[in-house]
């Protein structure tokens, strides 16, 4: 992460925080952008039932847009993961807190990630869902932030590299808050 940015605050915001700094993508920028990526999906998924597995809590907001840009039959999981703390979240060791209801095998998976930082709790994820047997599986990844990847991670589908700048919105938080916002923005601190 980076130091926070000081100085005056920078808009417009839909809420007053001075720790909301640069608006790195608009929501009409992440709107398009989920457009195109669901355009893709359909042709790629034609004649499939393509699973989305939502990777809680980050990617609620995404995969809400993203399956209404997928213009086939879909269906939806959920799970939830969480690093064992701080310290290990770099050994990419994650606990699941809540597994899928879905059974995986023959299905055509569809990973649904809102950001790949590291790319080690990508890599877990992968390992775990590829061992229940999944006639196929990709991942469609939000935003990767540049220059941190731990591992390379193959990303069949990206909606913005983004410099490695800590951002918040779209679902990304710090503390649990600012996932609602409508856009991407960088984090000033708490000033
Ligand atoms: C974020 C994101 C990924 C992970 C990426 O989740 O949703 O799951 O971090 O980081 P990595 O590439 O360095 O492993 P986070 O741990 O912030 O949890 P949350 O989605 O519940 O906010």
């Amino acid at each position: 992460m980076l130091d926070p940015v000081s100085g005056p605050p920078v808009g417009p915001h839909v809420l007053d925080d001075p720790a909301l700094g640069r608006i790195v993508k608009s929501s009409d920028e992440i709107a398009a952008r989920i457009a195109e990526l669901g355009a893709q999906i359909t042709e790629d998924y034609r004649g499939r039932l393509p699973l989305l597995v939502c990777v809680l809590k980050g990617a609620f907001v995404f995969i809400a847009d993203l399956a209404r840009e997928i213009h086939l039959p879909i269906e939806v999981d959920f799970m939830a993961v969480a690093s064992y703390g701080a310290s290990t979240k770099s050994s990419g060791v994650v606990r699941i807190v809540k597994d899928l209801d879905i059974d995986l095998a023959g299905r055509h998976v569809l990973l649904v990630e809102d950001i790949v930082d590291s790319g080690l709790t990508l890599s877990y994820l992968r390992r775990n869902l590829l061992a229940r047997d999944p006639a196929s599986m990709e991942v469609c990844a939000l935003f990767v932030r540049q220059g941190n990847q731990k591992t390379q991670e193959e990303l069949r589908y990206v909606g913005f590299e983004i410099p490695p700048a800590f951002v918040l919105g779209y679902g990304l938080d710090v503390g649990e808050r600012f996932r609602n916002l409508p856009y991407v923005c960088e984090y000033r601190g708490e000033g």
